[in-house]
């Protein structure tokens, strides 16, 4: 059967640099902590202007380039992101008329930040079924206009960034995506929110009040899940392939704690070493996290034909999952 692979990588982030130091003189908190408790450093923050799809466009030309292929070539465009210009139309379609892929259909996937892992698995199933050949898969998000600049529990993870894959297909069954493990536990969906500005609660004065338009999340709660469910999934994978643990050669995650990450890794038994982290330098950028991550790494030159790449990420629903490559 065809697989699909990857065929060019791309990732964006806006110039600003916001530094733990910078948020020490807006809320109560210290560089000392939020390194301590996350891992992250800086993270970037998009210009005044600057909307998601113009995100997305620049990793999508980055990675369109390294693949060879052209806009107009593209036959579907999936974007991951829960931070869409509008609330209607999708960020898709606005990529799709900025970059001229005039042939591609294009819709938004809403996983939080697993929505680049889950739009990645559409565009697999399209490839394998011959549906499609030419597939751009974006995470993008533009997380510092949906956070409350005064809430120190949220506003010091997140940051702006966007990632892009290519995908066409691949008849050597030995390369390309092998397999995909996805969850959703909507019982968790209070845990890491948006209350307010959906159908439930229209956007209003009172909405705008309460702050019920911005991101509320319980920290802890997201922390215990994540290195509860993602092992399995890590696992999971590697049995579905009949593979060891020590198969994998390189981790790219969605990574929203670097603390997370390592206990993770810990409980599956890879070494964090094998893990391509940069969320000291972008913190938390939800769907964007996993393609930035693979693009550093492969533009590294980290990425060697044959190697096993596993890939795993966690968001609000709770929603969650797993893949594994062949690079
Ligand atoms: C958010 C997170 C870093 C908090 O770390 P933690 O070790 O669990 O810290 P706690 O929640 O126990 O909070 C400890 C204290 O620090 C305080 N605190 C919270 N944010 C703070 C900040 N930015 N600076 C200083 N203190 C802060 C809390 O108010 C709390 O104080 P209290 O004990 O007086 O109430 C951690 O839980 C986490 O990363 N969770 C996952 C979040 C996530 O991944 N979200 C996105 C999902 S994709």
């Amino acid at each position: 059967m065809t697989h699909s692979q990857i065929l060019g990588t791309g990732a964006y982030a806006p110039k600003r640099v916001l530094t733990n130091r910078d948020l020490e003189e807006m809320v109560a908190t210290t560089d000392e902590w939020i390194a301590s408790r996350t891992g992250i450093k800086e993270r970037r923050i998009a210009a005044e202007g600057e909307d998601t799809s113009d995100m997305a466009v620049v990793a999508a030309r980055h990675a369109l380039a390294m693949a060879g292929c052209r806009a107009e070539d593209l036959d579907m465009i999936i974007v991951g992101t829960i931070s869409a210009d509008m609330p209607l139309p999708s960020c898709a379609v606005l990529v799709q008329a900025k970059l001229g892929a005039t042939r591609a259909f294009a819709f938004d996937i809403s996983a939080a930040c697993s929505g680049s892992l889950f739009a990645l698995s559409i565009a697999d199933r399209f490839i394998e079924t011959g549906a499609a050949r030419r597939v751009l898969v974006i995470g993008a998000e533009l997380l510092s206009r949906l956070v409350d600049w005064s809430d120190r529990n949220t506003c010091v993870l997140f940051g702006d960034a966007a990632g892009a894959m290519v995908l066409g297909p691949t008849s050597d069954p030995a390369r390309g995506l092998l397999s995909f493990h996805l969850h959703t536990d909507g019982t968790a969906a209070d845990i890491l929110n948006i209350p307010g500005g959906g159908s439930r609660h229209p956007q209003s004065a009172e909405v705008l009040a309460a702050n019920m338009h911005k991101v509320h999340m319980n920290g802890r709660e997201i922390y215990k899940y994540a290195v509860r469910v993602l092992p399995a999934a890590i696992q999971e994978a590697l049995d579905a392939n009949g593979l060891d643990v020590s198969a994998i050669d390189h981790v790219v995650s969605h990574q929203a704690n670097a603390r997370i990450v390592e206990s993770v890794l810990e409980r599956v038994g890879v070494p964090i070493e094998k893990c391509w982290l940069n969320l000291d330098r972008y913190g938390n950028t939800s769907s964007a996290s996993l393609p930035i991550s693979l693009d550093e790494a492969n533009r590294a030159g980290r990425l060697k034909p044959g190697d096993l790449i596993a890939m795993m990420a966690i968001g609000a629903g709770m929603a969650w999952g797993s893949a594994l490559m062949r690079w």
